[in-house]
C-alpha cells in the first residue's frame, strides 16, 4: 500500500489582510483572483457599501421592528455624534459608562457576583469573563463570577452552594425584563438571600439590573439608582458592549472594559472605512458565500486554538444563527442562502472529537481557525506547549486544504476543504473586543448579501408561547390530558407519561 502526500500547490493566492492587528489569511479558501473580483462586484451590486453606511448612521436597518442596530455606538470611544431620530445618543452612552466606572470604585468586600441572564444577556459577558481570566497579567478583583442562565435548577444549586450570601452582589440582565428563565432565577436568588438572613433593605442594596425596560425592573423591586439602562436599538446578542458587560468592568476594572470597547471600535472603523477588498468582515462573508455557491455547504466551524476562547463558538452560534437563520428575506420572499449551522470548540481538543468528519466526511465544512501568537500562561512549559498548539492548528489547515492520495480508500483525504486563519497577536481585552466585532460585522455583511434582516428573531417566540399551556398541563398532574388546539396528540401523550 503506497501513501504519499499530494503535491502542495505553489500557486494558491496568499491573501492576508489585517485590521486592529488581527491578521486574516484566506489562502486556503482556494478562491482565484477572478473569483474574488466577481465576489467583490457582487457585494457592490448588492449595495453593501450603502448598507454599511446605513448601519452606522442609525438608519432603521431592522425593518421588521422599525429600529436601527446601533450597537457600534456603545463602543464609539471617539464619541463622534451618533444621531438617532435627530438626537445624539452618545451623551446617554457616556453617562452609563460613567455610572459603570463609579460602581467599580464602590464595590468593596464582594466575594461573589451572580449574573442572571440568558442568550444575549449571558453569552457575551460569560465568554469575556472566562477568556480574560486566562490572561496571566490581568488585574482582577478575584471575585467569584457566577453566570445563571438555565431554568434548570442545576446551575442555581451549584452557584448557591458556593456563593456567600452576605458578600454577594446580584446583577439581573434582561433587555425585556420579561424573560421567564431570568425572572424566575432572579426570584429564586432573592429568596435565597432572604432565607440567608438578609433584610429587605440589605437585599435592595445588593440587587442591580441592566435592562431596556426600566419600569418592569422597578416593579420587580430594583432601586432606580441600581438600574443600568440600555436601549431598544441594541439587539440582545449585540449587547455585551452596553452595561450588559458590567461584570467585565467590575472584575477587571473599567479601564479593561474600555480596552475591550476600543478593540471593537477599531474593528468598526476598519469595517466602515476600508475598501471592500481589504475589509476583513467583508472578505470573510464573501468567502463563506463563495463556498455556499460552490459546495452548497450547510455548516461551518469556528475552532479557536485557545482554551480561553472555548465559549466563543457558543457566543457565535447565537450571533450567526439567531441573526441570519431565516428563510424569508427583507422583501418577504424566500432567500437563496442563509446562515449555515455553526459549531466549534477549542483546539486541539476538537481534533480529537469531530475533525475526522472535516477530513474524510462527505460534506465540505469551511472552518475558521483562530490562533493566538502568544502563549496563554507564564508556566515554564508554556512556550513548548504553545508551539505544539500552533503546529497542530497550521497542520490541520494544510491537511484539509491539500488532502492525501492513497491506494487504500480509507486513507484518502479528499482535500480542497476551505479554511481561514485568524491570528491574534495575543489574547487581551482589546483583541477580544476586535474579534467579537469582526464577527458581528461579518454577520451583518452576510445578512446584507443574503437580503436578510439580521437584527430581529421572530422564530424564537412560538415555542415560548406553546410552553405555557404545556406547563399548565404538567402542573395539573393529570394523566388524562387530551389533544387540543395548543397541545397535539404526541405532546399530550408525553405529558401523560411525565405525569404518571
Ligand atoms: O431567545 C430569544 C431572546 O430574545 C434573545 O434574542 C435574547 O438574547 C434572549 O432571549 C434574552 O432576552 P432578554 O435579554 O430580553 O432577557
Amino acid at each position: 500500500m503506497s501513501s504519499k502526500p499530494m503535491q502542495i500547490a505553489k500557486d494558491l493566492p496568499t491573501t492576508s489582510h489585517a485590521a486592529a492587528d488581527i491578521v486574516l489569511d484566506t489562502a486556503y479558501q482556494n478562491i482565484s483572483e477572478l473569483e474574488w473580483q466577481e465576489l467583490f462586484s457582487f457585494a457592490k451590486k448588492s449595495r453593501l457599501p450603502e448598507f454599511i453606511t446605513d448601519l452606522f448612521s442609525g438608519k432603521h436597518v431592522n425593518q421588521s421592528e422599525d429600529r436601527p442596530a446601533l450597537h457600534s455606538a456603545l463602543r464609539n470611544l471617539s464619541k463622534t455624534p451618533v444621531i438617532l431620530d435627530g438626537q445624539d445618543v452618545m451623551p446617554s452612552v457616556t453617562k452609563v459608562w460613567q455610572r459603570m466606572d463609579a460602581l467599580c470604585n464602590q464595590w468593596v468586600g464582594v466575594t461573589d457576583v451572580i449574573h442572571i441572564g440568558i442568550g444575549g444577556s449571558d453569552f457575551g459577558p460569560r465568554l469575556t469573563i472566562e477568556a480574560l481570566a486566562h490572561v496571566s497579567n490581568i488585574e482582577s478583583r478575584g471575585m467569584r463570577m457566577h453566570f445563571l442562565a438555565n431554568i434548570d435548577t442545576a446551575e442555581l444549586a451549584r452557584i448557591l452552594t458556593h456563593a456567600l450570601p452576605h458578600s454577594t452582589r446580584v446583577i439581573i440582565v434582561s433587555k425585556s425584563f420579561t424573560t421567564l428563565e431570568t425572572t424566575m432565577n432572579a426570584k429564586a436568588v432573592v429568596a435565597w438571600l432572604k432565607n440567608s438572613g438578609l433584610t429587605q433593605s440589605q437585599i435592595n442594596k445588593v440587587l442591580f439590573a441592566v435592562t431596556a425596560n426600566i419600569s418592569v425592573a422597578k416593579s420587580f423591586g430594583i432601586d432606580e439608582e441600581h438600574i443600568f439602562p440600555f436601549w431598544d436599538w441594541v439587539g440582545g446578542r449585540y449587547s455585551v458592549w452596553s452595561a450588559v458587560g458590567l461584570p467585565i468592568a467590575l472584575q477587571y476594572g473599567f479601564k479593561t472594559f474600555e480596552e475591550f470597547l476600543a478593540g471593537a471600535h477599531a474593528m468598526d472603523l476598519h469595517f466602515r472605512n476600508s475598501p471592500l477588498e481589504d475589509n476583513l468582515p467583508v472578505i470573510m462573508a464573501l468567502a463563506l458565500l463563495h463556498q455556499q455557491e460552490k459546495y452548497d455547504i450547510k455548516s461551518y466551524a469556528a475552532i479557536p486554538y485557545a482554551d480561553a476562547l472555548d465559549w466563543f463558538p457558543k457566543w457565535l452560534q447565537q450571533l450567526d444563527m439567531e441573526s441570519n437563520g431565516k428563510s424569508i428575506g427583507k422583501d418577504g420572499k424566500p432567500v437563496k442562502h442563509s446562515s449555515p449551522v455553526v459549531f466549534g470548540s477549542a483546539g486541539s481538543n476538537a481534533q480529537h472529537s469531530y475533525f475526522q468528519l472535516f477530513h474524510q466526511g462527505p460534506e465540505v465544512i469551511p472552518i475558521d481557525f483562530i490562533a493566538v501568537r502568544k502563549p496563554m500562561s507564564n508556566r515554564p512549559e508554556a512556550t513548548a506547549h504553545h508551539r505544539i498548539l500552533l503546529s497542530n492548528c497550521l497542520a490541520q489547515a494544510q491537511a484539509l486544504a491539500h488532502g492525501k492520495h492513497a491506494n487504500n480508500p480509507n486513507d484518502v483525504y479528499p482535500g480542497k476543504r476551505p479554511s481561514n486563519l485568524l491570528l491574534l497577536p495575543e489574547l487581551n481585552a482589546y483583541y477580544l473586543g476586535a474579534l467579537l466585532a469582526l464577527y458581528e460585522n461579518r454577520a451583518a455583511t452576510l445578512g446584507a448579501l443574503w437580503n436578510i434582516n439580521s437584527f430581529d428573531q421572530p422564530g424564537v417566540e412560538y415555542g415560548k408561547i406553546l410552553a405555557k399551556p404545556i406547563e399548565k398541563a404538567l402542573d395539573s398532574g393529570s394523566q388524562h390530558i387530551d389533544a387540543s388546539d395548543s397541545i397535539d396528540a404526541v405532546t399530550a401523550a408525553r405529558i401523560n407519561l411525565l405525569n404518571s
